[in-house]
């Protein structure tokens, strides 16, 4: 295990009733509020009014930037940017998921520079400070609401690109179960298969010597396989929400991939399928991900993806440990395409070779070289996976 410093501090605010900490909560770090939220679940579902009636009842002064897209563009952040600094605000609250979470994200540390956010985004402004920020999450996926992270997409470049700063890390984070009940089931399968993701980039590595970590990946892939389905069946299925919910931020906030080199492999190459045709990063992931996993395997990967199959989905081993993997990777496909009912081929969402080697350039680009990952993956490995994925 390699060495590490691991620091998280966001406070959890988990559970049924924890809306009535909001204010409390806000008026440690502010008292003039950015409410930012997506195309309007939050105002069908009814949380919207009661946020609202939160702050007017605590005499907290908000405006508001909606309308904040999945795989948010910079656009939106500058309209929130604007809107800070015209208003003079001090504080960030996220109502939503990933896109609204990483988007607010992006206000909260533009807001204290004087160029375009997009600079942040591409490394050319670092972070020294942000405004801070409270989330609200209503959806199970990116865990955004603890991590440091943010995916920001630039449509005029064709390009959706992750930047993460510690001045970003939420303060706070309300996860109320029960919010993610109106959910729609395509995004309830792309949030499980978002969550699987984080932790098999963070699981599949090489003699490491995590096993405390691999064991606890290994536990959160069996709640995914428990409860997603059951969420997928039965959306208020509180049992089901809630453990989903709970992985949805273990799984990414630094704890399965500390003492790791963890380059994330999969999660590139889907940025890239995102930027291009605007999916459902979640579903792009469940494409990907069985095919990656049968390009690397080989003697020297044979020995994990073998045990991912034991521990994960129970398969028997035998003799034949290149049978047991692969055994492992189809019960990885299965589950996604008849459990979760994702659509598993890049053609289901009309996508066909026209950009895949430009796709494939991109990846390797973004990643300021082959992808050392599980496996090394040059520009020929990416295309080849999505030509696999059509
Ligand atoms: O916009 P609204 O109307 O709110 O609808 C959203 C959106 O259409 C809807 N939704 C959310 N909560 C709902 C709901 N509908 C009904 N009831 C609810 N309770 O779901 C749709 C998807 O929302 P979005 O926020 O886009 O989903 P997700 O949380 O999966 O976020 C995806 C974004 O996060 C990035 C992804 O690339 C993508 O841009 N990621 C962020 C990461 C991070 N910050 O660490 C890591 C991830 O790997 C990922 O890359
Ligand atoms: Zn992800």
């Amino acid at each position: 295990m390699q060495d590490f410093i691991y620091q998280v501090d966001t406070k959890i605010l988990f559970g049924h009733d924890q809306l009535r900490n909001l204010s409390k909560e806000i008026k440690k770090y502010g008292n003039r509020v950015l409410i930012c939220y997506g195309g309007g679940s939050i105002k069908k579902s009814g949380l919207y009014d009661k946020v609202i009636k939160e702050l007017e009842e605590n005499d907290i002064f908000y405006k508001e930037l909606w309308d904040i897209e999945p795989n948010p563009r910079v656009e939106s952040v500058k309209r929130g940017v604007e809107i800070v600094k015209k208003h003079s605000l001090n504080f960030i609250l996220p109502v939503g998921g990933g896109s609204v979470i990483d988007c607010a994200k992006l206000v909260a540390a533009g807001a204290k520079v004087e160029t375009d956010p997009w600079k942040i985004v591409i490394g050319e402004e670092i972070v020294k400070e942000a405004l801070p920020i409270g989330a609200i999450l209503t959806i199970a996926a990116t865990g955004s609401e603890m991590d440091k992270a943010s995916v920001i997409t630039n449509v005029k470049t064709k390009q959706k690109l992750g930047w993460a700063s510690k001045h970003v890390l939420p303060k706070f984070a309300i996860m109320n179960p029960e919010y993610t009940y109106t959910v729609p089931k395509y995004h309830t399968s792309a949030g499980v298969a978002d969550i699987m993701s984080h932790t098999m980039e963070n699981y599949f590595s090489l003699n490491d010597g995590c096993y405390m970590q691999d064991r606890m990946a290994e536990g959160i892939l069996k709640t995914m396989i428990k409860y997603g389905p059951i969420a997928y069946n039965d959306p208020e299925n509180y049992e089901a929400r809630a453990n989903i919910m709970w992985s949805n931020s273990w799984a990414i906030n630094g704890l399965l991939g500390s003492g790791k080199s963890t380059a994330w492999s999969v999660h590139a190459m889907e940025h890239e399928l995102s930027a291009y045709y605007d999916i459902t990063h979640g579903i792009g992931l469940a494409i990907l991900t069985p095919r990656w996993l049968k390009h690397v395997l080989n003697n020297e990967t044979v020995e994990k993806i073998a045990t991912f199959g034991k521990n994960v989905f129970e398969i028997e081993e035998t003799s034949d440990k290149f049978e047991d993997a692969n055994k492992a990777i189809d019960a990885l496909y299965k589950f996604f395409k008849d459990e979760m009912h994702i659509p598993m081929t890049l053609q289901e969402l009309d996508i066909d070779e026209t950009h895949l080697r430009d796709m494939a350039k991109a990846t390797i680009r973004h990643k300021n070289g082959p992808i050392k990952g599980f496996q090394t993956l040059q520009e020929e490995d990416v295309y080849e996976i999505y030509k696999m994925s059509l």
